[in-house]
């Protein structure tokens, strides 16, 4: 990419530039001013390393540039263009300017040039962020840029000693003639139980040996399609997921008939400031549904969530047309709090998806 330059409102010249290693200090800098640190939720024990391994570490489909400005770099974003095939359409993006450059205009000509990347090179279809309730100059830049409020997530963060709320912002990308919409999208077929139930499951956690039934039913279409899973997923990967313990993950699965026939997990954030909150994904065997399990399997991980991990927040996404998930969640108190816009593709059909969570009382 060629250079990109620009004047800031007070006439200096900016460049745009993809991030070098030597950038580390002074974004350091930038990053650490408590207006900026509040904002983007750096808490002070931040360390010059952190930020030096982060601009270091090849993560795959992030761009990073940065604006320089009479040599320095003053202000950064990143857009992560999303690697999961489901969710390959879509792009995430953050943003920086230091204090003392606030108001030239610069945020605007990084977003400009994030979205040249997301729009002329990667092709996105969708690009999202997230902005803190109370950030009325950021929310004001992003729907200059066409991002739309979704929905606001509640206490979704901790950080400068009190809670906070964010806002999940995207803009839309979508192509001239409609998205080909093929065959007819069809909703996930009614649960027709194939056999009535002798006894409720076996809440239990996983065991290695546990995969190839985990890959029998996530690979079944119909969960496959609300769970951004794919049907071509290869038995290796299942082995894999059974194996790694990654920190904060918890699972069980549910047995019936010497049979795993349904899991849930829930994967708790690392991050200092949301380490309050869990996300959430299950998925039940479609022979067994409208059975109790997927209800089975949701008391065992909220019990954990309130009475083990102190988990305040509970969140998932589920598929607008996902008609039983939506019911299973909002009987056990979580609530609705936006709409993510062309969130998968899958099965023929894009999807919308809620946003949901459940604040412990
Ligand atoms: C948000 C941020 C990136 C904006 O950078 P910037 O270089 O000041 O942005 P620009 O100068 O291009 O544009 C800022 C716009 O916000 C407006 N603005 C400033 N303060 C505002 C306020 N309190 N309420 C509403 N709008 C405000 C400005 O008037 C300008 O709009 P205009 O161009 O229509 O006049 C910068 O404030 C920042 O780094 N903040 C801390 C980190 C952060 O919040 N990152 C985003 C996390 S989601």
């Amino acid at each position: 990419m060629d250079p990109w330059n620009f004047q800031t409102k007070d006439g200096r010249n900016l460049t745009i530039r993809p991030v070098r290693p030597d950038d580390a200090q002074d974004l350091y800098e930038a990053a650490r001013h408590p207006d900026v640190a509040r904002m983007i939720l750096l808490h002070p024990a931040l360390e010059l390393a952190a930020t030096e391994d982060y601009i270091n570490s090849e993560e795959a489909g992030r761009h990073y540039l940065v604006a320089e400005v009479g040599g320095r770099a003053v202000g950064s974003v990143t857009l992560n263009h999303v690697q999961r095939p489901r969710l390959h359409h879509m792009g995430r993006i953050g943003l920086m300017v230091g204090r003392e450059h606030w108001d030239q205009g610069i945020g605007g000509f990084l977003m400009k040039a994030a979205l040249e990347i997301a729009d002329n090179w990667l092709d996105l279809k969708r690009v999202e962020l997230d902005v803190f309730t109370e950030n009325h100059a950021a929310v004001h830049l992003y729907e200059k840029f066409g991002f739309e409020v979704e929905g606001r997530r509640r206490r979704v963060a901790f950080g400068n000693g009190r809670w906070l709320d964010n806002f999940l912002m995207a803009r839309l990308r979508i192509p001239r003639s409609p998205i080909p919409q093929s065959p007819i999208p069809q909703p996930p077929s009614p649960p027709i139980p194939q056999s009535p139930v002798s006894s409720p499951p076996i809440i239990r956690p996983p065991h290695p040996d546990d995969a190839e039934d985990l890959h029998d039913f996530y690979r079944h279409p119909l969960v496959a399609r609300t769970t951004l899973q794919m049907p071509s997923m290869e038995i290796t990967l299942s082995r894999n997921r059974m194996q790694q313990r990654p920190p904060g993950l918890y699972r069980f699965v549910a047995e019936m008939d010497g049979r795993v026939i349904g899991s849930i997990s829930l994967h708790q954030a690392q991050n200092p400031a949301e380490r309050h909150a869990a996300g959430l994904g299950m998925g039940v065997h479609p022979d067994y549904w409208g059975q109790g399990v997927g209800n089975g399997l949701l008391v065992a991980i909220l019990d954990l969530a309130d009475n083990w991990l102190n988990i305040a927040r509970v969140e998932l996404d589920v598929n607008v047309d996902n008609v039983a998930g939506v019911n299973l969640y909002l009987k056990h108190d979580f609530e609705i709090e936006g709409t993510r816009r062309f969130h998968a593709y899958g099965d023929g059909r894009w999807a919308d998806s809620y946003f949901m969570a459940r604040l412990r009382k």
